[in-house]
């Protein structure tokens, strides 16, 4: 399917993309006049239309204290266009339309344990994260219900080497590590806080979604699970900078050079 990518303008499309989101989430949503009134102080919001002009994927991103930084709030897709490249078409959008402003940098946060965004974030886009958020937005309803909204920053430096190489497609390279945490079908075993290499892999649950919405217990034992590999390693100095599915799914954690 061809889908045109531009701006979203006007109170009706503003309409759509606030029933949209509802759509996506299955909770509350931004309200369409804020998102008229955050565009015309310098937001961004770009949709993926449809051959019938219907809107069926958006971004939404806002300014920052810090000149040329922009904030992500976020990247929906409806589910019957997900894994179709969309999600990643709109990122690249959004790349395009802040360099064409001077802001060098995107941040968002996400949900560290679903595959589909550390995909796209980490292993597609190029991003980075090196900052752990717990309980980051509170209770949340509908999709993200059932476990504390912990979330890492997405860091997106948009003309760095490694960004530019996604772009254009370039192999990564994964290299060996050893194993931070082990998992059995699907469940989260032991972890190993001691490790020091350059690079460690952080293993991940193939499908968090479901066990969101499936086994709250679960869940939960994932995310505490994943809060304390996280935090302990960022705080070591370690960032984010692969995601792999080679031998199970998980993160390559990079030790960053003392600055
Ligand atoms: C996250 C989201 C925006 C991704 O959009 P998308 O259009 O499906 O993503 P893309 O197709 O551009 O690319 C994502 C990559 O991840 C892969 N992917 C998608 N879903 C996946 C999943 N559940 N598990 C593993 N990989 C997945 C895609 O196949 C693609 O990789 P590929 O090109 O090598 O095949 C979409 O899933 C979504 O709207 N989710 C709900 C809202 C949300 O969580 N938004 C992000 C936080 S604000």
């Amino acid at each position: 399917m061809n889908y045109e990518l531009r701006e979203i303008t006007g109170n009706l499309e503003m309409q759509e993309l606030a029933a949209l989101e509802r759509q996506i989430w299955n909770s509350d949503h931004v309200p369409a006049e804020l998102y008229r009134a955050m565009q015309d102080e310098g937001a961004l919001l770009a949709g993926a239309f449809t051959n019938d002009n219907i809107l069926v994927a958006f971004v939404f991103g806002f300014p920052t204290r810090i000149p040329g930084v922009q904030h992500s709030h976020s990247l929906g897709v409806k589910l019957e266009h997900r894994a179709a490249g969309l999600g990643a078409k709109l990122k690249w959008f959004q790349r395009d339309w802040c360099l064409a402003k001077k802001i060098h940098t995107v941040r968002w946060t996400y949900d560290p344990l679903r595959l589909a965004n550390a995909k796209l974030n980490i292993a597609k886009l190029g991003a980075t994260a090196s900052q752990y958020l717990e309980n980051y937005y509170g209770t949340l309803t509908g999709i993200n219900a059932g476990a504390p909204s912990d979330r890492v920053m997405a860091e997106w430096v948009l003309n760095d080497p490694r960004v530019m190489a996604r772009h254009f497609g370039e192999p990564r390279t994964i290299p060996d590590a050893p194993e931070i945490n082990t998992v059995n079908d699907e469940h989260p075993l032991e972890i190993n806080l001691e490790l020091q290499t350059p690079y460690l892999k952080m293993r991940l649950p193939q499908d968090y979604s479901s066990i969101l919405s499936e086994n709250p217990d679960l869940a939960l034992g994932w995310r505490l699970h994943g809060r304390e590999i996280l935090q302990h390693y960022f705080a070591q100095g370690y960032r984010i900078a692969e995601f792999t599915l080679l031998g199970g799914a998980g993160y390559l954690l990079e030790k960053m050079p003392q600055s």
